[in-house]
C-alpha cells in the first residue's frame, strides 16, 4: 500500500482509543414454531443474550467461540442487518439499536463488513468494478477523479491488478475474491468493519495472506476491526482484545496477553488447549501445553443450562454453578479490564499440567484400549 493511495481524513475525526461502538445488554431471541395445524411459538433460541462489549477507534476487537455461540448474530446485530430483541448498540454516542433506515444512513456507510464466504457474498453476475463501485452507488457518493478511478486505487490497496476491473468474481481465486470484498467494505472508507471469519473458508495456504491485508488495512486507515473467528489461533495476531463467548454470552473478554497467558475461565483453557497451533502463528511452541479435550456437544441454545451455561462441560462445576449465574466481572487476580464468568476459575496460567485432562469419557476409554 503506497502512502498517496491512503485514504482521504474523515470528515469527523474522532481520537484513537476512544469508544466508538458501545454495546450493552445486547440480545437476540428468535422465535421457533412449532405445532399443527396452527403453528405458534413454542420457544426461542437465544442466540444472543445479554452481551456487553466496547470497540475503541482503530482498534482490533475479536470475538471468538464454537460453532453456533452467537457471534455471527452478533456481528448483524451491530451491522443492523437485525433487530435487537433487548438491549443498546450506540456508535459514536448516538444510539443506533432501533434507528430507522434513514436515521442510520450516515452510519451506515461507516460500518461495514466482511463475509466468511467469499464465494457466496459477490454476485456472480457483476464486474468486479460494478461490485466494488456499489456502495458508491447507493450512497451517490462520487469521488475526486470518479468511481472507476477509486475503484482501481482500491484494487491496488488490496493488492490486486486494477487492470481486472472488469473481471467477473468466477475468474479469481477463493483469496483474491476475499480481497475483493475487502475492497468493497473499504469503498466507503469505514471507521469500523465488522470481519465474521473472513478466512475460514479458504485454504490454510493464503489464510495468512488474507489476514496480514486486513491488519495492513486496520492499521494504516486505522479502522477499527471486530473480528469473528471460531478459534484462537487467528485472532491471535490481528486482536489487541479478545471476547470469548459461549451459549449466547461473554464469558472472558482481555487483552491479547490476558486472554492467551493469564486466562481464567475454564472454557478459555480448553480453547486454548484444543487448538493446534495453525501456520499463521509465528511464535507457535505448543510444547508442554496442558491439554484439554471438551466433552459432548454445545447445549441447545432453546433451553440453556441453568447458572452458568458451560457447567454440563466443566470440570470444574459445583452446585453453585448450577444456581447461579456467574457475573463478568474482574475477578481477584485479574488485571484492569480483565473480566471473567466464573465462580471457580483456573488459576491464570498455561503452565503444563502433569496430566492429560480428557473431559470425554468415550474418548478416554478408547485411548485406553488403544
Ligand atoms: N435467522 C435465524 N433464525 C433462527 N435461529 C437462528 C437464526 N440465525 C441464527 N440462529 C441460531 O442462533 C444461534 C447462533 O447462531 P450464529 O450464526 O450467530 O452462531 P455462530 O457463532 O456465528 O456460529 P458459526 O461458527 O457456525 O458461524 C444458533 O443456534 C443458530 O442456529
Ligand atoms: S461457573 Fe462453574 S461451571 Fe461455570 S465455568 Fe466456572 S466452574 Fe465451570
Ligand atoms: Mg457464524
Amino acid at each position: 500500500m503506497t502512502e498517496d493511495m491512503v485514504l482521504p481524513a474523515q470528515h469527523n475525526p474522532v481520537t484513537v482509543g476512544e469508544p466508538l461502538l458501545e454495546v450493552s445488554g445486547l440480545t437476540k431471541y428468535f422465535p421457533v414454531k412449532g405445532g399443527f395445524p396452527i403453528r405458534r411459538t413454542i420457544g426461542h433460541v437465544q442466540a444472543v443474550d445479554g452481551i456487553d462489549l466496547t470497540v475503541r477507534v482503530g482498534e482490533s476487537f475479536g470475538l471468538v467461540g464454537e460453532s453456533g455461540c452467537g457471534k455471527s448474530t452478533t456481528g448483524r446485530l451491530i451491522t443492523r442487518l437485525l433487530e435487537p430483541t433487548n438491549g443498546s448498540i450506540s456508535y459514536r454516542g448516538q444510539d443506533i439499536s432501533h434507528a430507522s433506515r434513514r436515521e442510520l444512513a450516515p452510519v451506515r456507510s461507516e460500518i461495514q463488513m466482511i463475509f466468511q464466504d467469499p464465494y457466496s457474498s459477490l454476485n456472480p453476475r457483476q464486474t468486479v468494478g460494478k461490485i466494488i463501485s456499489g456502495p458508491m452507488e447507493i450512497n451517490g457518493i462520487e469521488p475526486d477523479g470518479g468511481r472507476e478511478k477509486r475503484v482501481r486505487e482500491l484494487l491496488e490497496i488490496v493488492g490486486l491488478n486494477p487492470e481486472h476491473y472488469n473481471r467477473f468474481p468466477h475468474e479469481f481465486s477463493g483469496g483474491q475474491r476475499q480481497r475483493i470484498g475487502v475492497a468493497r467494505a473499504l469503498a466507503l472508507e469505514p471507521k469500523l468493519i465488522v470481519a465474521d471469519e473472513p478466512v475460514s473458508a479458504l485454504d490454510v495456504s493464503i489464510q495468512a495472506q488474507v489476514v496480514n491485508l486486513l491488519q495492513e488495512v486496520q492499521r494504516e486507515l486505522g479502522i477499527a476491526f471486530l473480528f469473528i473467528a471460531h478459534d484462537l489461533a487467528v485472532v491471535r495476531h490481528f486482536s489487541q482484545r479478545v471476547a470469548v463467548m459461549y451459549l449466547g454470552k461473554i464469558i472472558e473478554v482481555g487483552d491479547r496477553e490476558a486472554i492467551y497467558t493469564r486466562p481464567r475461565h475454564p472454557y478459555t483453557h480448553a480453547l486454548l488447549s484444543a487448538v493446534p497451533e495453525v501456520s499463521l502463528t509465528d511464535d507457535g511452541d505448543s510444547a508442554g501445553r496442558e491439554r484439554i479435550r471438551l466433552a459432548g456437544d454445545v447445549p441447545s441454545p432453546i433451553s440453556p443450562p441453568s447458572g452458568c451455561r458451560f457447567r454440563t462441560r466443566c470440570w470444574k462445576a459445583q452446585d453453585k454453578c448450577a444456581t447461579e449465574e456467574p457475573p463478568l466481572v474482574q475477578i481477584s487476580g485479574n488485571h484492569a479490564g480483565h473480566l471473567t464468568a466464573c465462580h471457580f476459575p483456573e488459576d491464570p496460567t498455561t503452565e503444563a499440567r502433569d496430566e492429560d485432562i480428557v473431559l470425554d469419557p468415550a474418548l478416554a476409554a478408547l485411548e485406553e484400549e488403544g
